[in-house]
């Protein structure tokens, strides 16, 4: 095999699944170019870091690795240095200024430049591909996944929703779907693997528009569910505006789609939402709560919040208090708002919001999320959930863990489970963030 001749590689992958997704894209491609994995950072020939430029720490995160790695690179002269995904493409070449160790720079549309890149990069020229592609979407490319028993798909990349906080839109480009006949050969080949759940992915999934037949992504959603009967399916991550009561049925009506939708609302506040741009009020997504709730039962709701935007008040942030006692979440990703370079709030809205009291708000809201999640939990005690068995418990090789169709995690003993099978666990006990409970058996592979 001629990767086993090459130069290794390390990727040390940052931010959301999309980054994690597009680290077994950067894999497949240096691979197929001659060059092989390897298997710690110290061993490789080439480290690339894949950020995430979603938050104002994004430099202060990586400054600490590349820190490291000019330490590396004075005891390994040929070390080479690359920084890939969100930041670069955020910072542009002023990255190269900022920090003498990089070697080469790639955006997340350019990937498939990566070897000639590198190649240029041992000839001293520090190359940066840093342009969008808006017909790059790396169909054809046969990522190479972690062995485990999820496996991410992406079948959009990009937004083109511009919420005012988010810099995704000026990082990923504009918004490009999957052809769906490319989607269902990437699933069949997940399938044959034998992964036992797939998690569809975009930054705006649920917007997917197939550009060859015109499927949204209901009509995809389906399809994967049909096309995968031994899988659980799972997408993320939905913006409110676009769940469509067909949607919402695809859920209902199918077996192995997981009853579970992340649905960030980032604040209660309707004057709020409006001015992050956000598409919809609260009345509205309300709406959709109470749709998804009524057409699917036990339907679990997480969400992302945003304390202290621009503007908000005392009593924006109470109505985002209020919207978590109504809709009870079972989980969130909650922040404080920080200002992002490029953004509409960042060329006009004030961020007048004083750093200590972000910092109170969003610990209000921790706190009462954390009470909610644990009231969630406890009310699974005495139920039958059926848990996909992802690995070993930390605690105990006696002891499996993994997660209900509603995502929450489960610890159980192991009897004569895998990880990979499905199986029926009685819950017997709720801790603040794990539900522990009794091996009842080996379920069925097929979902029905
Ligand atoms: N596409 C998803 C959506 O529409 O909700 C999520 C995208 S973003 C990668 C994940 C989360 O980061 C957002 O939902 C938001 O809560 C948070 N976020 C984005 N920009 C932020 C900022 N400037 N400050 C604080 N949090 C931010
Ligand atoms: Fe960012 Fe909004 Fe797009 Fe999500 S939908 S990635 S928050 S612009
Ligand atoms: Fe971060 Fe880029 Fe994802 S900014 S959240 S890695 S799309």
């Amino acid at each position: 095999m001629k990767h086993e001749k090459g130069r290794s590689f390390y990727i040390h992958t940052f931010g959301c699944q999309m980054n994690q997704a597009d680290s077994a894209i950067i894999t497949a491609i240096l691979m197929d170019g001659g060059f092989r994995v390897a298997g710690s950072q110290e061993d490789a020939d080439i480290v690339i870091l894949n950020t995430c430029a979603v938050r104002e720490n994004a430099v202060e995160r990586i400054t600490h690795q590349l820190q490291f790695l000019r330490g590396a690179k004075r005891r390994k002269k040929s070390l080479l240095v690359g920084v890939a995904g969100c930041v670069p493409q955020h910072l542009k070449r002023e990255m190269l200024e900022m920090f003498p160790v990089i070697d080469f720079l790639a955006g997340p549309d350019t990937y498939r430049n990566l070897p000639a890149l590198i190649g240029d990069a041992e000839e001293g020229k520090r190359p940066a591909a840093l342009e969008f592609r808006i017909e790059e979407t790396y169909a054809g490319i046969d990522p190479f996944r972690e062995v485990g028993v999820g496996a991410f798909v992406p079948v959009t990349r990009g937004c083109n929703n511009m919420c005012a906080f988010c810099v995704v839109p000026f990082t990923r480009g504009r918004e490009r779907s999957q052809p769906f006949s490319a989607v269902m050969d990437e699933v069949r080949r997940v399938v044959e693997k034998g992964y036992g759940e797939i998690t569809l992915l975009g930054q705006n999934v649920n917007s997917y528009a197939d550009p060859e037949g015109g499927r949204d992504f209901a009509s995809l959603l389906r399809a994967v569910s049909r096309e995968a009967p031994g899988c659980r399916i799972r997408f993320t991550t939905s913006h409110p505006k676009d769940i469509s009561p067909d949607l919402v049925d695809a859920i209902a009506d199918s077996p192995n789609i997981c009853n579970h939708v992340h649905l960030p609302v980032q604040s209660g506040s309707s004057r709020m939402l409006h001015r992050m741009n956000r598409g919809h009020g609260i009345d509205e997504y309300l709406e959709t709560v109470a749709l998804l709730r009524r057409r699917i039962p036990g339907v679990s709701l997480t969400t992302d919040l945003i304390a202290g935007f621009c503007g908000e008040e005392d009593e924006d942030h109470e109505a985002t208090l209020a919207l978590l006692r109504e809709v009870r979440y079972d989980n969130a990703f909650m922040f404080y708002y920080s200002p992002r370079f490029g953004t509409a709030a960042w060329k006009t809205l004030a961020d007048t919001v004083p750093l200590a009291v972000k910092k109170q708000r969003l610990q209000e809201i921790i706190d009462l999320q954390l009470s909610i999640s644990a009231e969630c939990l406890q009310e699974a005690v005495g139920s039958v959930v059926d848990v996909l068995a992802e690995s070993e418990s930390r605690r105990s090789t006696e002891q499996l863990m993994g997660r209900t169709g509603t995502n929450r995690a489960v610890v159980f003993d192991r009897g004569g489970a895998r990880p990979g099978d499905r199986v029926s666990v009685l819950i017997s006990k709720a801790s603040s963030a794990t539900l522990t409970g009794v091996n009842q058996g080996v379920l069925p592979a097929f979902y029905s």
